[in-house]
């Protein structure tokens, strides 16, 4: 079974809702105006309406015909940092600022599923409609569920969705159990002594031990962690100095690790902290490690992930749809709404090939009225099992 015909019959809507997304992105809690945008139409559809859950997160529920289940779907809803380099018409209007992980895409979909939903009533219980703000590492799970989310909207089941660029249009992968890592970001500030360049000797020179710290760091998943453990330690940010003449006084160290494992992640933080303590002793200077726990490992619960994946393929096909997908050391924090409720999350493949975060990132819309059919094959079918 396709993608449901009322769905298709509104594609072009859900497209030009989507372009206008994507010409007006927004970064994490400051999605003001996508989230009015999402709050009046699902009023438009008659949908219950709840604004400022998570600050700028929006919820909407909708009744079916009689008592069922509750079923809660969620979609993000920010942009990220980047300046878009992608041509198109509807290019991102805003310097500095694109949705370069399809957000756009991922809220389109699900109020795609709101308005058949809302039109159509085919189903018993309730639909909780969960547009999130700020996912991409600046903690809006977290802020929902700080804001109650689930103690207002509880729900039976959660599910979630992600587009990804892998060339395969309607392609639905699910990993039962873990799926995708937990992720720490963290500052390391070197507090040293700057001199003249021309003489070294005056000074305790940051750039020379934070250089040094670099390579030491990379010596830990190598050497402290067992090879059969999945972890990444990345450093991504080295700032310091400002003049060919200066040895600066401080150097700013900054990374990411990503684990599946919390006593894995739990040994890694701790030989940084004594890499940071051991160098900062030997070199004279202070070394402040500030660590932040960003992401909890995502875990689909294993009968919902084979619920997903049969609800996907009455969309996509038998053999586009399987439990195959492969272990993620991306992050996402939906992995948070999953450690209370019980659900699962899957990609959905699309004819873009250039990856996520990309300054060229290319959605193709094909995929907004299978998501969206998705999403509303979910409530038609869990709401009454
Ligand atoms: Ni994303």
């Amino acid at each position: 079974m396709p993608v449901i015909p009322e769905i298709d019959s509104f594609t072009d809507d859900l497209i030009a809702i989507r372009r206008d997304f994507h010409e007006h992105p927004e970064l994490g809690m400051e999605e003001v105006r996508t989230s009015g945008i999402v709050a009046s139409l699902l009023k438009q559809w008659g949908i219950e309406v709840h604004t400022g859950i998570g600050k700028t997160g929006v919820v909407g529920v909708l009744n079916g015909n009689g008592p069922g289940r509750t079923i809660g779907l969620r979609a993000d809803m920010d942009a990220l940092p980047i300046e878009e380099k992608t041509n198109l018409p509807f290019a991102s209007k805003t310097p500095g600022v694109m949705h370069a992980c399809g957000h756009d895409a991922h809220t389109t979909m699900l109020l795609g599923a709101a308005r058949y939903l809302a039109s159509s009533k085919n189903f018993n219980g309730k639909a909780v409609f969960i547009f999130q703000p700020a996912e991409e590492g600046l903690g809006g799970a977290r802020a929902m569920l700080a804001d109650a989310l689930f103690d207002k909207f509880p729900c039976d089941e959660i599910y979630g969705m992600h587009n990804k660029p892998n060339g395969q249009p309607g392609k639905v992968g699910v990993r039962p159990g873990q799926a995708m890592a937990g992720a720490d970001f963290f500052d390391i500030r070197i507090k040293a002594s700057g001199s003249h360049a021309a003489r070294p000797q005056e000074s305790i020179d940051p750039i020379v031990i934070g250089t040094n710290l670099v390579q030491q760091l990379q010596t830990i998943v190598s050497r402290n962690v067992s090879p059969t453990e999945p972890i990444v330690l990345s450093i991504t940010q080295i700032h310091a100095g400002a003049a060919y003449n200066v040895i600066p006084s401080d150097c700013t160290i900054s990374g990411t690790m990503r684990f599946f494992d919390t006593d894995v992640a739990n040994i890694v933080r701790q030989r940084i902290r004594d890499l940071c303590k051991g160098i900062a002793t030997g070199y004279g200077a202070d070394i402040e490690f500030d660590n932040q726990e960003i992401f909890s490992v995502l875990v689909n619960d294993e009968s919902l992930s084979q619920v997903l994946v049969e609800i996907a393929a009455d969309v996509v096909g038998k053999e586009q749809a399987d439990l195959l997908e492969e272990l993620s050391t991306g992050s996402e924090d939906f992995a948070d709404m999953l450690q209370v409720i019980p659900g699962a999350y899957c990609t959905v493949g699309h004819e873009g090939t250039l990856p996520l975060h990309n300054d060229g990132f290319f959605l193709d819309e094909s995929i907004l009225p299978v998501g969206a059919s998705i999403y509303a094959r979910l409530i038609e079918q869990r709401t009454s099992v």
